[in-house]
């Protein structure tokens, strides 16, 4: 069985045919699904989409590159969105150097520190977008020694990913994995212990070989499953069970 840790179906790429999708993933082997926000309107979007399908669970934040202006307000209704049930993670949060029209890199940490301490204090994990940011990403987390967490769509070294599991942290990991030139991909995923990685689609974006390009959806993310048992040198089934019980456990969900 199949938790894609994390999917953007609040976005309206599915609108047409959402609840179709949704049955057809059931079948297919999808049996739960965690859906971030990365901005107000889409955390509460999430947070709706948990409300109506039993199998979806949320997570709500600001992303880096949505962070511009936010204000108290913002986090007020952040904190009260997160005391839903089914908000089961602050996310996704982080820093992202990547795109030079982004606010800037002290603006992005003051959020990111705001949402870290959000996270604390409802105690809840984190789901962190770190785009050209591993330093500072780094630093930021170490300043919470008490939060776990995940580096979503993880892009860092062995070294890097060991600093992380290490203090317990989760790696997720998503469609280019599959892709030809993700020559570091494979040593990565071997290096880090089978019970601390999760698979996550990214929907709609990050669609794994052979779907490259397609609007993403989560029983795709078998490819990206395929890689783990493959580094693992574990069967298929083995690698999606273990990779679906690590993000129950991540997410405290029963
Ligand atoms: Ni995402």
């Amino acid at each position: 069985m199949i938790f894609d840790t994390h999917a953007h179906y609040d976005d309206p790429i599915y609108d047409p045919d959402r609840a179709r999708l949704f049955a057809e993933l059931k079948e297919n082997g999808v049996g739960l699904i965690l859906n971030p926000g990365c901005d107000l309107s889409s955390s509460r979007r999430a947070v709706e989409l948990a409300e109506e399908y039993d199998f979806v669970y949320a997570a709500v934040g600001i992303h880096p590159e949505e962070c511009g202006g936010v204000t108290e307000a913002d986090y007020d209704a952040l904190r009260q969105l997160a005391r839903h049930p089914k908000v089961v993670a602050i996310g996704e949060i982080g820093l992202d150097y990547h795109w030079e029209d982004n606010p800037g890199k002290e603006e992005q940490q003051t959020v990111f520190r705001r949402q870290l301490q959000l996270a604390r204090e409802l105690s809840l994990p984190v789901i962190v977008h770190d785009r050209e940011a591993h330093a500072d990403s780094l630093a930021m987390i170490r300043e919470f020694p008490d939060l776990d967490g995940v580096f979503h769509c993880f892009s860092g070294s062995v070294e890097m990913a060991k600093l992380l599991w290490q203090r317990g942290w989760y790696l997720g990991f998503d469609g280019p994995v599959t892709y030809k030139n993700a020559r570091k991909a494979p040593e990565v995923i071997a290096s880090v212990p089978l019970d601390r990685i999760l698979i996550e689609s990214d929907a709609p974006w990050l669609s794994p070989v052979p779907y490259r390009g397609k609007r993403n959806r989560s029983d795709w993310l078998r490819a990206v499953a395929e890689k783990i048992a493959e580094s693992h040198g574990v069967s298929l089934s083995e690698a999606e069970d273990a990779t679906f019980y690590n993000g129950r456990r991540f997410y405290r969900i029963p």
